[in-house]
């Protein structure tokens, strides 16, 4: 919830202005927060009259921001994805404007997939990134290249991002899922609580000088996707369908599922919670998805 999560976090330094470069799920949900804990915000979308533009970035369209809008800029994140091609859109388009602004910090949302398969093992941030998917390879190529342009940067890797509108409880409820079973496949994941919650410590903390290069920002139970899809089951009293094997119906997936059930690691964060001294708002997935439920009542009251 926005409120508690506002309670949880402490102010960004006075006269900070965030960018967010791709408010979607989790650029809005930062957004909601910076702005919550009094920051000026501005969010960036592909279309004017997409709900929380401030101001419209889309390099398939070469449509950017005006000098103007963002030359006081003092904190940066980027929540853009690759491009096809594997260069990174902000990079290609903006980095000029980026290199004339007064910046403090530059984020860089990234994904755990650029770790590789890890058989079920914990994986930190020390581990050498070896990805195996064509997505993660184009991933690490954008982390390289934020990398050599030279900003204050921070990569922050997460694994799948799930809050309220978008969790498992949406998915039963359309109806979409199935229950496959793998044995010693698990998955980890991240609230969007969590996200917003860690941007903005990692800013306060490099404001102080401790600024790691590369976080983890997952939170402290990788688990099987059945035991998520159980318990949001009990959540929304739905039967559930019956278990499959992976084995028989691999080859029933899509490309793209089935590239998801070839890696299965435990991201470890260590680094953020216990180094850097971060507190989850959301350590699971079982609280993560009360919150999700909740969220989606209130809705449903409004
Ligand atoms: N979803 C996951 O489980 C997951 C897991 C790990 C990492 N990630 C990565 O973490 C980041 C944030 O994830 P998310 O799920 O919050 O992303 P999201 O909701 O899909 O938002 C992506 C944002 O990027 C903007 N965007 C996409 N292509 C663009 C382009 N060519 N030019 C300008 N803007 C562009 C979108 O614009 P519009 O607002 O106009 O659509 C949107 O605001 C992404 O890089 C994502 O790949 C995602």
């Amino acid at each position: 919830m926005l409120k508690e999560l506002v309670k949880a976090c402490k102010p960004l330094p006075p006269k900070s202005k965030l960018l967010i470069l791709g408010g979607g799920f989790s650029g809005q949900h930062i957004a909601a927060l910076a702005r919550g804990l009094g920051t000026e915000v501005l969010c960036s979308r592909r279309k004017a009259d997409a709900s929380g533009a401030d101001i419209v970035f889309d390099s398939g369209l070469n449509l950017l921001p005006a000098n103007e809008e963002i030359n006081d800029v003092t904190h940066l994140l980027s929540c853009i994805p690759p491009e096809k091609n594997g260069k990174d859109p902000v990079l290609e388009l903006l980095l000029d404007q980026i290199k004339n602004m007064p910046l403090k910090w530059v984020g860089y949302l990234s994904t755990t997939g650029v770790y590789g398969d890890f058989k079920g093992g914990w994986v930190t941030e020390s581990n050498t990134p070896k990805p195996q998917q064509p997505r993660s390879q184009r991933r690490l190529a954008c982390e390289k290249a934020w990398e050599a342009s030279g900003l204050p940067l921070q990569i922050l890797r997460l694994p799948g991002i799930y809050g309220p509108g978008r969790s498992a409880l949406e998915s039963l409820k359309a109806g979409k899922v199935r229950m496959i079973e793998k044995p010693n496949q698990v998955f980890s994941r991240v609230h969007i609580d969590d996200i917003a919650g860690a941007a903005i410590h990692l800013i306060n903390l490099a404001e102080k000088g401790e600024k790691p290069s590369i976080i983890n920002i997952s939170d402290d139970l990788p688990i099987e996707n059945t035991e998520v899809l159980r318990y949001a089951g009990k959540l929304l009293d739905i039967k559930l369908p019956p278990n499959e094997s992976f084995d028989l119906i691999s080859n029933q997936l899509s490309p793209m599922a089935l590239s998801f059930w070839q890696e299965s690691r435990r991201v470890s964060n260590d680094l953020l919670c216990k180094q850097l001294g971060y507190k989850l708002i959301q350590p699971n997935y079982k609280l993560g998805l009360n919150d999700c439920l909740i969220q989606y009542q209130l809705r449903m009251n409004c």
